[in-house]
């Protein structure tokens, strides 16, 4: 098994024989199958530096300011870890940061001794885009802000959690409602 590979470095370099780096069509960079990965596969470790939730607050609110001023930029690679702390995967040597949402994914996450692992739950094909359900909470607020590409037939056109689907279908029922209703 992975945990027996002995150190990061090792595990770094077994996993790169997994998937490689493109550009993807959903957004800038995302990581693709290198060849066929069975279901149930460690594939990455989501690494990073272990911080606060006060620390990730503000370094949410940076980046997000940042992302404002250049769509480029700014990009949000914090991942929950529990209740008290998250990873900041906002590290070159991470890469699985690269991972782009999908609303049909093919992998998820697990956490194994305080460590993201990024598993598949599928078969992937080799070439298939590797991704997972960032698990956005439905927030009527500013869901607009994260228009979802993912291009699957399932994709309900924002980056919410599968969880909350109901909730955005429900806003956005009531939204064109009340749209007709002032016509
Ligand atoms: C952690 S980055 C993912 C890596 C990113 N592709 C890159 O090159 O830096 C997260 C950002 O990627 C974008 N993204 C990820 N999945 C997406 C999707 N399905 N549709 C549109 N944008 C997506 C969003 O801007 C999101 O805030
Ligand atoms: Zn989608």
């Amino acid at each position: 098994m992975l945990h027996s590979l002995g150190t990061q470095r090792e595990k770094i370099n077994y996993m790169k024989i997994l998937y490689t780096i493109k550009n993807s069509k959903k957004h800038g960079k995302g990581l693709f199958a290198k060849c066929h990965i069975k279901a149930g596969t460690n594939i990455v470790e989501y690494i990073g530096k272990k911080i606060t939730k006060a620390q990730s607050d503000k370094i949410a609110e940076i980046q997000l300011k940042k992302a404002q001023k250049n769509k480029e930029e700014g990009q949000v690679y914090i991942f929950t870890l529990n209740d008290k702390y998250d990873i900041d995967g906002n590290v070159k040597h991470n890469k699985a940061r690269l991972m782009n949402h999908s609303c049909n994914p093919n992998c998820d996450t697990d956490i194994i001794d305080d460590k993201i692992w990024i598993r598949s739950f599928v078969d992937i094909r080799k070439g298939d885009e590797l991704t997972y359900d960032y698990g956005f909470s439905f927030d009527p607020e500013d869901f607009r802000d994260h228009v979802c590409k993912c291009g699957s037939r399932k994709c309900v056109g924002f980056i919410v959690t599968e969880n909350d689907w109901k909730k955005l279908q429900k806003h956005l029922l009531r939204f064109v409602k009340n749209c007709k209703k002032a016509n």
